[in-house]
C-alpha cells in the first residue's frame, strides 16, 4: 500500500507533470481562462516566476496534485496572494485539494502576505468553491458571464477572499 500522500516543495524536475495536469485541464475548458493555446512558458511562470513559489503533492513517486502562491498584483499590491491549485482526475475526492488549500495559506503567511485573494473562480466549479469557503474564503465579487465555459456557454467568474 502506498504512503499517504505529501506535499513538499515543487522542483523543475516536477515540470513535466505539472504541465501534463495543467494541459488537461485547460484542455476541458471548465474550470481555467488558460486554454488548451497557452504557450507553455506562459503557464511555467506560474509557478516559476518572479515572487512565485510552487509545491506538489506526491502519491507512490507520482505527482498527483500541485499548487503556486505568488504575489496577486506587482508593486503595491504585492502583500495580496495568488494561488492556483489542480489535482489529477483519478486522486480527486479524497481532500488533496483541501490539504493544499491549508498549505498554502500557512506558506502565504510564512512569506510575509497579508491576504489572499482567487480572481477567477469559475462559478459553476462546485468543488472548488466549497473547498475554498471552507477554508475561510468568501465570494465579494462576481463578474457576469466573464468564463466562456466549453459545456455552458457564459458562466459568472468569483473574486474570493481571505485575510491571513
Ligand atoms: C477543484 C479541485 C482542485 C478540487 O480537488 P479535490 O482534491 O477533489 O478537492 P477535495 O477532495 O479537497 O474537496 C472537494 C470538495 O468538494 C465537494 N464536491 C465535489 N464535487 C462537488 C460538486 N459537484 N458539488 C458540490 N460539492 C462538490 C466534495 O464533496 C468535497 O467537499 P467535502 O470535503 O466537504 O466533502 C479539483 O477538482 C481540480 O483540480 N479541478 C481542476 C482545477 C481547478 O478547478 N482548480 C481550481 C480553480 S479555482
Amino acid at each position: 500500500m502506498n504512503p499517504p500522500p505529501t506535499i513538499r516543495p515543487m522542483t523543475p524536475a516536477d515540470w513535466p507533470a505539472v504541465w501534463a495536469l495543467f494541459r488537461e485541464v485547460a484542455a476541458a475548458g471548465d474550470v481555467f481562462a488558460y486554454d488548451e493555446h497557452t504557450p507553455e512558458e506562459v503557464a511555467r511562470a506560474l509557478w516559476f516566476g518572479p515572487g512565485a513559489v510552487g509545491y506538489v503533492v506526491e502519491s507512490g513517486g507520482e505527482v498527483v496534485g500541485t499548487y503556486f502562491v505568488r504575489p496577486a498584483q506587482p508593486g503595491r499590491g504585492n502583500h495580496v496572494a495568488n494561488a492556483g491549485y489542480m489535482v489529477a482526475p483519478a486522486a480527486r475526492g479524497r481532500g488533496l485539494a483541501s490539504r493544499m488549500c491549508g498549505h498554502s495559506l500557512d506558506v502565504a503567511r510564512r512569506l510575509g502576505y497579508r491576504a489572499m485573494q482567487y480572481v477567477f473562480v469559475v462559478s459553476t466549479n462546485a468543488a472548488a468553491v466549497r473547498v475554498w469557503e471552507k477554508h475561510g474564503f468568501a465570494v465579494v465579487g462576481r463578474v457576469p458571464g466573464a468564463f466562456r465555459h466549453a459545456a455552458h456557454g457564459l458562466v459568472d467568474t468569483l473574486v474570493m477572499y481571505r485575510e491571513l
